[in-house]
């Protein structure tokens, strides 16, 4: 039985990917035990089976005697103790959500839906190290893998709408007490459907733009507006949220030798846990769009297609419709003005599910097989 060790699975993302293995029985077969950084000793999570008191996440005797280690506790641990542990020559499996060591030789990203043989052929090669893809990267692929599964895409451009979550916890509690700080400087205003909304709206941009905001987390204003810079700057413009996109999408389909292009803006939005994206996806051929469709409809069992009509998109296109779900709506899809090579696509996802826990706790049970 595979002794698996947890660590940060208390915060966000390990918070789903507790949930989820408990939805599907994955605690079922392996003998979980259960890290800590900060409460040593206590009684471990009740998830339907029995644990350990919680272990210190930075023992590195307790990591060593793991088959395999799943963590969700963030860059900060993935640095010093991943570099202990296989110095300490450790050469069990680490299966990781940070960005840490996405981009390492020795390192998998993992999207099983989408590059099921890219891990197979890693494992073989005696692979240890797995790390879960960016969100906004994971579910595109999730949503427009067909098209890269037939060798269609020439280059793409992604335009994100990211929601809070991308930031942390901290950052959904900010949004919600945003939007509630606008709504509460026009409470009165509001009861009187009479009220002059130019007065309503002097006062509601008036409160966003006072030092009493709430913007310790964001640093600006992200209720009723929204912020074009994700993640740090590279020296050549882009955010480092957008290099993401074309470098871990070719990792992901083992297309470093031969890479497509894809680039964009990303921005952050007043969604709460859902990443949108629009696409513009120049095609190596003009194929028809029922075809394109069936590609795309067919790649998984997640993805969506909306057809593209106001009703449909408005209804089942949006973050409220696709959060909590792993469903990976994709609609939009039409041929644009410059010509039949030109696709336009949307695409919404739960930035927890597949662009995070999922692609996790499915790469643990590839190991069970
Ligand atoms: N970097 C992403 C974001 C989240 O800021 O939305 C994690 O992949």
């Amino acid at each position: 039985m595979l002794k698996v060790g947890f660590v940060g699975w208390r915060g966000m993302v390990g918070s789903v990917l507790m949930q989820r293995m408990q939805e599907d029985g994955d605690f079922n077969g392996i003998e979980p035990v259960f890290f800590t950084t900060s409460q040593v000793g206590q009684p471990g999570p009740d998830i339907g089976v029995d644990v350990p008191s919680l272990k210190d996440a930075f023992d590195i005797d307790a990591l060593k005697a793991l088959d395999v280690i799943v963590t969700c506790q963030g860059g900060d641990y993935t640095k010093p103790v991943y570099k202990d542990l296989r110095s300490a020559g450790w050469q069990g499996y680490w299966i990781d959500a940070a960005s840490t060591l996405r981009m390492e030789d020795e390192a998998t990203i993992v999207l099983d839906p989408v590059n099921r043989k890219v891990i197979d052929d890693q494992l073989a090669k005696g692979a240890k190290t797995f790390v879960g893809g960016n969100c906004t990267v994971s579910l595109m692929l999730m949503g427009l893998g067909g098209l890269f599964e037939a060798d269609m895409v020439e280059w793409m451009t992604s335009m994100t709408y990211q929601a809070a979550s991308g930031s942390g916890a901290k950052h959904m509690r900010e949004l919600l007490n945003q939007m509630g700080t606008l709504r509460d400087s026009v409470g009165e205003e509001l009861k009187d459907t009479s009220s002059a909304i130019l007065d309503i709206d002097r006062k509601v941009t008036a409160a966003m733009r006072s030092g009493d905001f709430p913007t310790d987390n964001f640093a600006a204003p992200l209720a009723g507006s929204l912020l074009p810079w994700i993640d740090s700057k590279l020296e050549n413009g882009q955010s480092r949220e957008e290099w993401k996109a074309s470098v871990e999408t070719n990792k992901i389909l083992g297309l470093k030798n031969n890479p497509i292009p894809i680039d964009g803006l990303c921005v952050r939005i007043g969604a709460m846990r859902s990443h949108s994206q629009a696409f513009t996806i120049k095609l190596k051929q003009d194929v028809p769009l029922d075809e394109i469709e069936d590609l795309i409809a067919k790649h998984n069992e997640w993805v969506k297609l909306i057809p593209n009509d106001k009703d449909a998109s408005i209804a089942g296109l949006t973050p409220a419709a696709a959060t909590g779900t792993l469903q990976v709506p994709v609609g939009r899809l039409r041929k644009l003005q410059m010509g039949g090579e030109y696709l336009s696509a949307f695409s919404v996802g739960d930035q927890l599910l597949w662009g995070a826990a999922e692609p996790l706790k499915r790469m643990l049970k590839i190991l069970r097989e």
